[in-house]
């Protein structure tokens, strides 16, 4: 067994572009960022793990232990501690980097290997989706697990496959800006949008909307949210050859299209989300979108070298993924 404490880091994320689409079967664009949570697991005198700070029944605590188990990891008697540097409920995915530097502290505190990381990634989302009660794809769950210095990941949900796009921004700045605003609908709304897929997909007799051929036979609001699905797919492929290319212009018109997009087709954009976003494009951002799964949350904009950026908003940049420190 190795010897305690040990430490556990995960970072939360943004995503470059390709939002509600990994539900959806679809593609998209995130990255690790260098802010995240970190676990340590220290030897306790007490049965079981308890977490100072949190409540004994704690939903990731009690979900974290309940799948390691149920994996057949032996977690020692240990109390873990929680320290984070990731704004929470700002949309940059910090339940997930809970999860995972949770998970990873505890099989590390059990002197085990962690499950390979696409299990890790689904037993993770099924702490936040079955103990935490929000539903969630596995698209932070995965750039948080996978990501790499200098890289954003092109994930495609339906193969699970994840393919690094160098990110080289040639001094431009990429950002984020909380809205501030009260996330009160977001779990509802969330799962208001992932039902209206579903049904969209069963009426269109695809397994998933990335499936989709022509939506215009579809009732509203269902033949719009299938739009978005479809161009925001298509925008994460271009997005990846903007880069390429270093065309950032066209990466920041992306950015636009993309927010206006889950503004009047997917409909999750909120004035708090608005006026953030008019706020980076009055700075000079040649691009700003809502990031995340929308009613609040922070915006992601790309602004060009020597722009002063907004009061608050964070510089962000790809960093690596989620790992034991010691
Ligand atoms: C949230 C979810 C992700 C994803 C995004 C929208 O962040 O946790 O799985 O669905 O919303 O792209």
């Amino acid at each position: 067994m190795t010897p305690l404490p040990v430490r556990a880091f995960a970072p939360g994320r943004v995503n470059l572009i390709g939002e509600h689409t990994d539900y959806n079967g679809g593609v998209c664009l995130p990255f690790a960022i260098e802010l995240g949570v970190t676990v340590t697991a220290a030897p306790s005198a007490r049965s079981g793990v308890d977490a100072p700070g949190l409540r004994d029944d704690d939903p990731y605590l009690r979900g974290a232990v309940a799948e390691l188990t149920a994996a057949g990891v032996e977690l020692p008697a240990c109390t873990v501690e929680l320290s984070s540097d990731l704004p929470q409920g700002a949309g940059l995915a910090s339940s997930a980097a809970l999860c995972v530097s949770l998970v990873l502290a505890l099989c590390a505190a059990a002197g085990t290997d962690p499950p390979p990381q696409l299990e890790l990634a689904r037993l993770c989302s099924r702490i936040e989706n079955d103990y935490a009660g929000a539903r969630t794809g596995l698209l932070d769950q995965l750039a948080s697990l996978l990501g790499r210095e200098r890289h954003a990941l092109r994930l495609d949900m339906r193969t699970l496959e994840a393919e690094p796009v160098r990110v080289e921004l040639a001094g431009h700045v990429l950002a984020v800006l909380d809205s501030g605003a009260p996330r009160t609908l977001a779990a509802s709304g969330y799962n208001e949008r992932r039902a209206e897929c579903r049904r969209a997909a069963e009426l269109l007799g695809v397994e998933s909307l990335s499936d989709a051929g022509d939506p215009s036979q579809l009732p509203e609001p269902l033949a719009r949210r299938t739009r978005h699905v479809m161009s925001e797919n298509a925008r994460v492929d271009t997005a990846v050859a903007a880069l390429n290319a270093g065309d950032w212009p066209a990466l920041g018109e992306l950015l636009d299209a993309s927010h206006a997009s889950l503004r009047d087709d997917y409909e999750v954009s909120v004035p708090a989300v608005e006026r953030a976003v008019a706020a980076c494009r009055d700075a000079g951002a040649l691009g700003a979108r809502i990031m995340g799964g929308g009613f609040g949350g922070s915006v992601l904009a790309l602004f060009p070298p020597g722009a002063a950026t907004p009061e608050g908003a964070i510089g962000v940049r790809p960093g690596p993924g989620a790992r034991v420190l010691c």
